[in-house]
């Protein structure tokens, strides 16, 4: 489709296709800027999971999540078939739901025998709400509340325990309201949340002693820690966990991780704690712009089962079930984000932005993090790239800006943008800053489109208002 164009200048959309052909069907999503199933179709068209991206929009308006179940699930298996492979142990991957937590994807997660991971009562009352299984529901959080220890213990989930204070304060619940509440004698079955001193800044690190975090225990309370643990009835204590950062494309950093964690957990055993699971966390990056180059799952999963294998044989220790919780990884690739275009404004010599019906409220990384992102649009899939233009949200803020400068095809008013890359962290971090309702999601398959999270109406935004009585006036028209 490219070959009518000048020389030097790029066809848009080809360029980000995912590099899929019948003999590379083991493709890693997490090194591709596009969904796994997205092609060019005969209109010119992006098309995604078997779907027009331009009919979808028609039906389901923009702006518009959509989610290609075929990738979400191919990273799933990956993800498991290559522990399954290279562990000659149990082994568990879990789904970080902060990524996009939702019933859909929680029951996609669990039907390629995937885990959750969750982090608030709510993530953990829709994981359960989607039918997964307690026993492979695992809870963090620095803070957690009563209520969601409550609701925790009473699902018989795992909790991962994250300091002191929850620990004392699991203990006490246990002896005094828990017993009666679940009329169960059950220990709580925990895991405890280690800082390794290992810090990623995503495509670096460093190895400390300390590290300044404000989750998991520090390493030198170990002796105590573990100590204390082991004295407890009200709690059993399965294993340890850490989590050392997100967007990593290094792999150094979780062969560290994976030593130093088994050599806490001999640590733990020499100190009465017979813990049987590891769980090493998540943090594998994906491509957001052709220059990142994350390595596949299969390369991030092999060299973990890899250290903890030579570790244990060498401690002359049991094979620990060994645990991971992706969430990027998983989902980022899978998702993408449609948008309308509308206004634009040229200023000479300095920048053109064109503004699209979304924004930070949408997508907040671009602001929160100057997260660097990649556009096509969607009816013009081969139009060669000519322009530099800045895409800007819609709203009253003029940090409002999706992506910066990016390369691309001329575009006009009512032309579809699509964002790539966009499936983990950006519904689940979605505002209704200036009001704006929340949109809809959809997951593709087969050429078939499925409502997953309904866009939200002008009433919902305003169904959790109270206006008190004695505000409400014949004088603005509204009475009691
Ligand atoms: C404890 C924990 N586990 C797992 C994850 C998932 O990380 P990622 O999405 O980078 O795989 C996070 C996210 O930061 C996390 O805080």
């Amino acid at each position: 489709m490219g070959s009518t164009h000048p020389a030097g200048v790029q066809n848009s959309g080809s360029k980000y296709l995912p590099q899929v052909s019948s003999k590379n069907t083991n493709i890693s999503p997490n090194q591709q800027l596009l969904p796994l199933t997205t092609k060019i179709n005969s209109h010119d068209h992006l098309e995604v999971g078997g779907c027009d991206i331009t009919t979808l929009v028609q039906q389901f308006g923009t702006p518009l999540y959509i989610l290609d179940e075929e990738t979400l699930r191919t990273a799933c298996r990956q993800y498991r078939d290559s522990f399954k492979h290279y562990y000659q142990g149990e082994s568990q991957v879990l789904y970080a739901s902060k990524a996009l937590s939702c019933l859909a994807v929680c029951a996609i997660a669990a039907l390629e025998g995937l885990g959750i991971d969750v982090v608030s009562g709510g993530e953990l009352y829709t994981a359960l709400s989607a039918g997964v299984s307690p026993d492979k529901i695992y809870l963090h959080g620095n803070n957690k509340s009563h209520e969601e220890l409550i609701l925790a213990i009473q699902s018989g989930i795992t909790i991962v325990v994250d300091n002191w204070y929850e620990l004392h304060t699991l203990v006490s619940m246990k002896s005094s309201v828990i017993g009666n509440m679940t009329g169960s004698n059950d220990p709580i079955r925990i895991m405890l949340r280690l800082t390794p001193g290992i810090e990623c800044h995503t495509h670096e690190y460093i190895r400390t002693g300390h590290l300044d975090s404000k989750f998991g225990f520090d390493p030198n309370q170990l002796d105590e820690l573990f100590s204390f643990v082991s004295k407890q009835s009200a709690i059993n204590c399965v294993g340890l966990h850490a989590h050392i950062g997100s967007q990593i494309f290094e792999r150094q950093p979780h062969r560290d991780l994976a030593l130093v964690m088994v050599q806490w957990l001999s640590k733990a055993a020499s100190l009465g704690n017979a813990m049987t699971e590891l769980n090493v966390g998540g943090g594998l990056g994906i491509k957001y712009t052709e220059s990142d180059d994350p390595p596949s799952i299969e390369e991030w999963v092999k060299p973990i089962c890899e250290v903890i294998q030579e570790a244990c044989a060498v401690l002359n220790m049991p094979l620990p079930k060994l645990l991971c919780e992706p969430g990027r990884s998983l989902i980022g690739t899978a998702g993408i984000t449609a948008y309308t275009v509308g206004s634009s404004k040229v200023i000479p010599d300095i920048r053109t932005y064109v503004a699209v019906d979304g924004g930070m409220s949408d997508n907040p990384r671009p602001i929160t993090y100057q997260s660097v992102y990649r556009p096509v649009i969607a009816n013009q899939m081969s139009a060669p790239i000519t322009e530099t233009l800045t895409i800007a949200g819609k709203h009253c803020e003029s940090g409002d800006i999706l992506i910066k400068n990016a390369q691309m095809s001329k575009t006009k008013p009512g032309d579809i943008l699509v964002v790539m890359a966009t499936g983990a962290y950006n519904y689940s971090m979605a505002s209704n800053y200036n009001r704006l309702p929340r949109p809809a999601a959809v997951v593709v398959a087969n050429g078939e489109a499925n409502l997953i999270l309904r866009r939200e109406t002008y009433q919902d935004l305003i169904k959790q208002d109270c206006l008190p009585e004695r505000l409400k006036s014949k004088e603005l028209g509204v009475s009691s």
